[in-house]
């Protein structure tokens, strides 16, 4: 297996209802996670880019949480519909996408 270029973190993580946190699993996270899938299938990135998806990245309050290294850029409110920019921008052309970044006091 090639090295990825790109090691993209989805949070898919979920706590009960009255739990004191929130969690990315109450956002639809999980919609936005298969589209991560979707995309990589599309554009047969497997040798760049290597999608995974893991528990809490830490800023739940901003989920849901998207974490992409080696730049170590958190994106924050991911929705489905921003998956493809991500990707357009980001992933396949080294620009973040700005609007989607976290805010530094959550990660920085
Ligand atoms: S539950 Fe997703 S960042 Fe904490």
């Amino acid at each position: 297996m090639a090295k990825p270029l790109k090691h993209v973190f989805v949070c898919v993580q979920n706590r009960p209802p009255g739990h004191p946190r929130p969690s990315c699993g109450q956002k639809n996270c999980a919609d936005m996670a298969d589209e991560f899938f979707w995309q990589m299938q599309q554009r047969q990135l497997f040798d760049k880019v290597q999608v995974t998806t893991t528990g809490c990245l830490g800023p739940c309050s901003e989920g849901p949480s998207v974490l992409v290294y080696p730049e170590g850029v958190m994106y924050g409110h991911v929705s489905k519909s921003d998956v493809a920019e991500i990707f357009d921008e980001h992933l396949e052309n080294n620009r973040p996408v700005e609007r989607l970044r976290m805010p530094k006091h959550f990660w920085g």
